[in-house]
Order: structure tokens, then sequence, then C-alpha cells
């Protein structure tokens, strides 16, 4: 006799398809019972071949029961290994980083706050006279033209340096003034050191008159520079900049070559890092100051974080790719 129960028993769809194999392949074993029809006496041929046919159609049929039974058991199966639990608690909390921007903020924040400046604040939509007018520069002064600026239909625009934020801390407060003030600037350009939005810091110093001196400020920027860069040397180089006079720009010894010349430097061996000078007394009359010294400076913190931590791209900056950011951790 066939014995069909075992299309019952079968676990696996593989183990399934060996029965079927077993019993209707080329050689299973009722292929084979229709093979020996010839053997059969001829009265008996049709009940034979009925019988058979309805063996054959009977194993058919519960092959293809069993089959989507164990279709379904073995969709099941998958479902309940990938399962996901939504609710349940992941013990690989990644711990974030500063951008490499604020902690360059925050060092020199730390350096000021240490001698005592106070740390203003401004805001980003300027007006002309906060902007350029009280800095002295009067419009169409050339020296605009320093600064690309983005400005609003109504006459209003995007600072382009922290500098405003001298003139309204000199009309809010009285000397003498110790202040830093860190923030977002904008300026119309964008190549391997410039974005357009940046950082800076500025910093201004007023007191009784010629009580501050440029010797003062020199001190003061030297101790600094050496502080956030190591063991670099200093220079000041005469420069121009409408709010101060005289004006100086400062440089520190390359931190790549150690002054012999390199490509950062451009064969230099000096890399300027800021902008310094004695206040303009066209700046204290436009806040109403009068018999009083001070010095101010500026610097660009991105190209301070560039400098300190060999950031080539300044754009890769604010791009937000992980792969660099991580490296700041
Ligand atoms: N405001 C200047 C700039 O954005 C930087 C600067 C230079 C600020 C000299 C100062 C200064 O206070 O004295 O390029």
């Amino acid at each position: 006799m066939i014995d069909l129960s075992k299309i019952q028993k079968a676990l696996h769809l593989d183990e399934l398809e060996k029965i079927r194999v077993e019993l209707l392949g080329k050689n299973g074993v009722i292929t084979k019972e229709f093979k020996r029809m010839k053997e059969i006496p001829n009265e008996q041929k049709k009940e034979f071949a009925k019988n058979l046919n309805e063996l054959k159609n009977k194993a058919m049929e519960l092959i293809a029961q069993k089959k989507s039974q164990l279709e379904e058991q073995a969709l099941e199966e998958q479902l309940q290994a990938e399962k996901i639990d939504v609710s349940l608690y992941s013990n690989r909390s990644e711990i974030g980083a500063l951008h490499p921007v604020q902690m360059t903020m925050d060092k020199i924040i730390d350096f000021f706050v240490k001698l005592n400046f106070s740390v203003e604040t401004g805001p980003l939509i300027e007006d002309d006279f906060h902007n350029f007018e009280a800095l002295n520069l009067p419009k169409y002064h050339p020296a605009r033209d320093m600064q690309d600026t983005f400005y609003m239909n109504d006459g209003m625009l995007l600072r382009t340096h922290t500098s405003p934020v001298q003139i309204r801390t000199m009309k809010k407060q009285k000397p003498p003034i110790r202040m830093i003030s860190p923030g977002a600037v904008f300026r119309r350009d964008y190549d391997l050191t410039h974005t357009p939005m940046f950082h800076q810091v500025e910093g201004l110093v007023v007191e009784d008159k010629d009580k501050v001196s440029f010797a003062n400020l020199k001190f003061m920027l030297e101790s600094f520079l050496v502080e956030m860069f190591g063991d670099v040397k200093v220079r000041f180089r005469p420069s121009f900049f409408p709010f101060t006079e005289p004006s100086a720009e400062a440089d520190i010894s390359c931190i790549f070559c150690k002054g012999e010349g390199c490509r950062v430097c451009s064969h230099t061996g000096w890399l300027e890092v800021l902008g310094c000078g004695i206040v303009d007394p066209n700046v204290f009359k436009a806040v109403g100051y009068e018999n009083v010294s001070g010095y101010a400076f500026g610097l660009g913190v991105e190209r301070f974080a560039m400098l300190m931590y060999g950031i080539n791209d300044l754009r890769s900056m604010y791009e937000g790719d992980l792969r660099l950011m991580e490296q700041f951790k």
C-alpha cells in the first residue's frame, strides 16, 4: 500500500518536496505504479487506473494543502525572527561633542572672562548707524567695500562684524568698559576660507584719558595668542581700520612650519590672526564719550579653529558631516 500519511508529518518545505519527489517524481512510487499498467489484466485495468488516479489526485491535493500551510508557517517564523521591539531601550547611547567653532569660542571667552571682561551681545540684524556710521564708516566711504554686506529691503542689514556691539555697549554703559562680544556675522563670500556666515569676537577696553596705550593692547594680545596657540612668536604690522587709529594686524609665527615657510603661511613664516588698534576719536564722538582712551580688537573664530585643529576647508565645518565632527570628541 502507498502511504500518504507522511505528507501530513512533513515539518519543513524541503522535507515536503522530498516526499513529493518520492511519490510523484520521475521514479516516484505512484509514477512507477502507472508504469505497471501494462502488467494488469485487461478486465482490472479500468479499476486499477481509477484507483491510481484517485490516489495521485489525493497526493497532489494533500501536498498542495501542506505546502501552503508550511509556507504560512515559514513566513510566520521569519516575521518572529525579524521582529523589532521599538519600545526596547538601547544601551548604545552616543555621546555628542561640541562643534569646533564652539570649542574655540569657549576657549577665547574663557581667557577674557578671567581678565574681568564682560561678555556682551547685540542683534544680528543691524542698522547702518551701528554697523558702519558710528564706527567711522560714513556713507560712500571706500572702506565699506572691505565688507560685502547683505542688505534687507527696509535698509537694515545683516551685521558684517561684531564691532557694532562696541557702540551698543558704550551707549548702554559708562566707562570704564572691558568687554568682548562673540557672535555670528555675515558677508557675501564663499570659498576655501570664507562662508557667508561666520563668527567673530570683538574686544573693547575704555578707560580715562591717557590710561590706555598701545603697549597695554600689545601685552594683552600677546598673552592671549600664546594661550591659544602655544609657543608662538607674535608681531604687529601697521594696518588700517576706520574705527581705530593707529591700527595694526597681529601675526603669529606659523604653527605648521615654526616660521620656516610653508604652503599654509604662503612661505612667509607668519599667519595673520587679528585686527586691532587704539579707538578712533570719531568713534567716541559718535557715542558721546569725552576724555577717554581705549583699544579694540577683532578676530575671526573660524580662522582660529582652522589653525588650532588643522582644518583646511572652512566650508566642511558647516556641512554637518559626522565623520569630520566625530574627530573632535
Ligand atoms: N571689525 C573688523 C573686521 O571685521 C575687525 C576689527 C579690526 C575689529 C580692528 C576691531 C579692530 O575692533 O580694532 O574685519
